[in-house]
């Protein structure tokens, strides 16, 4: 297979994000193990335990954590109730370790139920709700926090209208803008009021050109866009980019706009250019990494495949040798 870049945007990543959709791909490639070398460098572990561990290592090193316990799609509510109850134990296991200033949460809203049919049309919406909530008091009583993980476009005012609900008992609640839609410039001014948490990243859904920018310079473009908007407004942007020209803008905006350090914060996926994250800590920055775990790493480990075809041999290594 060859790997073209075109002005740097991987034109292999929408053909991967289809093909990831097949089942049998899915079950061929969720026959690894979880230590098989490709998924182990993305996800440290299935168990909350691993995840713990994973968590603290990184605390230990200066770092924050947001821990995602991995299972999107849902589509039946007795998996939706799992999924909750996964994020109460660790919420538990959290406060236990005494991790809970430096470590918080990400929640998929299709994984507590968003995407499940019902007798209604927002029948699913209002149990991702409810299962949010659950999962934001008992955050608040562990004494850390929930941002909402943004899905594809079909979900972004669902999930901004559970985010609105949620706020009103919860205002520590975080969200996910994704550059990549043309709506996002607009939805970052409207949100980046006092006390509003919102990780920006550029998006990793395979989106169509009537709701989304396609080549990589316009979703780049668009991504500063939003960060003049984040950070010349009241709320606590957290820049979620591996891209070494954009962690460059955004810090020379920061100070353009008067941000003291701690008033803004960076993130950076678990494996992903660990000595950078490690750098910006050195420099006085907030850096929080975020940590998937669980069984269910095969969604998350197709987007980040799709996003860097040059893992492509490593992974293929993998699913040969199964380990
Ligand atoms: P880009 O993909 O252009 O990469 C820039 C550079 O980073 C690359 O050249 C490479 O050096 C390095 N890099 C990037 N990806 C890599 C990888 N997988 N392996 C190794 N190196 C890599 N998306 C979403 O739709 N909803 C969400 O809720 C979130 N949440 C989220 C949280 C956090 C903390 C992060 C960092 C990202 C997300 N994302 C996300 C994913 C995001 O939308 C995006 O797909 C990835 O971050 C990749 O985009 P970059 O900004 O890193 O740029």
């Amino acid at each position: 297979m060859r790997v073209r870049l075109e002005g740097g945007i991987h034109v292999l990543r929408e053909p991967m994000l289809l093909l990831a959709r097949s089942e049998q791909v899915k079950k061929l490639v969720s026959s690894m193990p979880v230590s098989a070398g490709i998924v182990k460098s993305y996800v440290p572990g299935e168990t909350t335990a691993a995840a713990i561990d994973a968590a603290a290592m990184l605390a230990g090193q200066g770092l924050h954590v947001t821990l995602d316990h991995l299972g999107e799609d849902v589509v039946e509510v007795e998996q939706a109730a799992t999924n909750v109850s996964a994020y109460l134990d660790l919420l538990d296991g959290l406060a236990t370790r005494n991790l809970a200033r430096r470590v918080e949460v990400s929640v998929k809203l299709s994984a507590v139920g968003q995407a499940l049919g019902g007798p209604d049309p927002d029948h699913g919406e209002r149990i991702a709700l409810k299962n949010a909530r659950t999962i934001c008091m008992a955050a608040r009583n562990a004494g850390t926090t929930v941002t909402l993980d943004m899905e594809d476009h079909t979900t972004t005012d669902s999930t901004l209208a559970i985010l609105h609900e949620l706020r009103k008992d919860y205002p520590e609640t975080g969200a996910v803008l994704q550059s990549y839609l043309h709506r996002t410039e607009a939805d970052c001014r409207a949100l980046a009021h006092e006390g509003s948490r919102i990780r920006l990243c550029k998006g990793a859904y395979a989106e169509p050109p009537d709701v989304a920018f396609q080549p990589k310079v316009d979703v780049d473009r668009s991504f500063v866009r939003c960060l003049k908007a984040l950070l010349g407004g009241q709320g606590y942007p957290m820049i979620a980019t591996h891209d070494p020209r954009l962690v460059e803008i955004a810090s020379s905006l920061a100070s353009r706009y008067g941000r003291e350090q701690g008033s803004y914060e960076f993130q950076m996926l678990y494996g992903v250019r660990p000595e950078e994250q490690r750098r910006l800590v050195e420099s006085g920055e907030t850096v929080r990494v975020y940590v998937p775990y669980g069984r269910e790493w095969y969604g998350y480990l197709m987007r980040r495949l799709a996003e860097r075809p040059q893992n492509l041999s490593f992974f293929l290594k993998s699913l040969i040798s199964k380990k």
